[in-house]
């Protein structure tokens, strides 16, 4: 007999050597969510593995496939498919009727996209560089409809480079490249998507021109690095966004377009993921907000 400690319990569940970890948990009387019966296809009895990971066998092919489309990392394991060989410690990561709504969602999305994970990905940000007078001197109205004209045409872009906008707030734009299918270079993707936008501006400032008698100019910050990805639920609405410093980082170097009176500024780690030895750039040395020491920032020209 093995010992299941269940800390969202405080209890410790005896576990017979051939009994999943569901079946010890129901056991023992703890109401243990498991949707689809144990079927391994709701994913609501998931737990993490505290300790012990090694006392758990490896994952079936039924729980491989669950674990490999919702991007589990090793240590969530569907508790209905999963049997140990000595003791352990879990965490149950569904309580309440809210947890099972969401992680229903989870396993509905076909998205591919690694939740709870760390991922290394490229992060774009842009910003419109006289969006401030702009929507100073036009109606509300007027605004809302170019902006929507902006995302729209931009969306477009992003998603042609394989990469998806993760957030927008006022003029900016957060872009996600390395997150909904697993690509060999997403600071490529990212920047590729950066001149597509920076091209489709010409035709979209003829636009301008003609409606408003004005025109947009954008500033790019591109970074590189891993972020915890995770698909964020505020009940209308879902969003896939990144955590981690890699996307604070990527706003500040957008920022820094401003102090250097470029437009496309890059990090030192999505620098040297380009790796062109034909790149058109200048090397920028500056101190960033929140980070210590100085930082090489590469303007790229062409
Ligand atoms: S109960 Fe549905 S996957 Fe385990």
């Amino acid at each position: 007999m093995f010992k299941i400690f269940s800390q969202t319990d405080k209890q410790t569940i005896p576990a017979s050597e051939n009994s999943t970890i569901l079946e010890a948990s129901l056991k023992a009387g703890i109401k243990h969510t498991h949707v689809c019966g144990g079927q391994a296809r709701c994913s609501t009895c998931r737990v993490s593995i505290l300790k012990g990971l090694k006392n758990c066998l490896p994952r079936n092919p039924k729980e491989q496939g669950v674990a490999q489309k919702l991007g589990f990392p090793e240590h969530i394991r569907l508790a209905c498919q999963t049997q140990i060989t000595g003791d352990i410690t879990i965490k149950r990561s569904v309580v309440d009727d809210l947890d099972i709504e969401i992680i229903l969602k989870q396993i509905g999305d076909e998205s591919g996209t690694q939740f709870g994970k760390e991922l290394e990905l490229a992060v774009l940000f842009v910003d419109i560089e006289n969006y401030t007078q702009f929507a100073e001197t036009f109606p509300a109205y007027d605004v809302v409809h170019v902006l929507n004209r902006y995302y729209r045409t931009m969306n477009t872009i992003i998603e042609e480079k394989h990469g998806i906008i993760s957030d927008v707030a006022g003029d900016g734009i957060l872009a996600l490249f390395g997150v909904l299918t697993k690509r060999p270079n997403p600071v490529l993707d990212a920047l590729a998507a950066a001149r597509a936008m920076n091209r489709t501006l010409v035709s979209f400032n003829r636009y301008l021109d003609q409606m408003y008698a004005c025109r947009f100019g954008i500033r790019t910050g591109i970074n590189f690095g891993k972020a915890i990805i995770g698909s964020f639920d505020t009940g209308k609405m879902s969003k896939i966004s990144a955590i981690g410093d890699t996307v604070n980082l990527a706003g500040r170097i957008e920022a820094a377009n401003k102090d250097f009176g470029t437009r496309l500024l890059v990090s030192e780690s999505a620098f040297q993921k380009i790796n062109d030895p034909t790149l058109n750039y200048t090397a920028h040395q500056t101190s960033l907000k929140g980070k210590s020491g100085l930082h090489t920032l590469y303007e790229i020209k062409s």
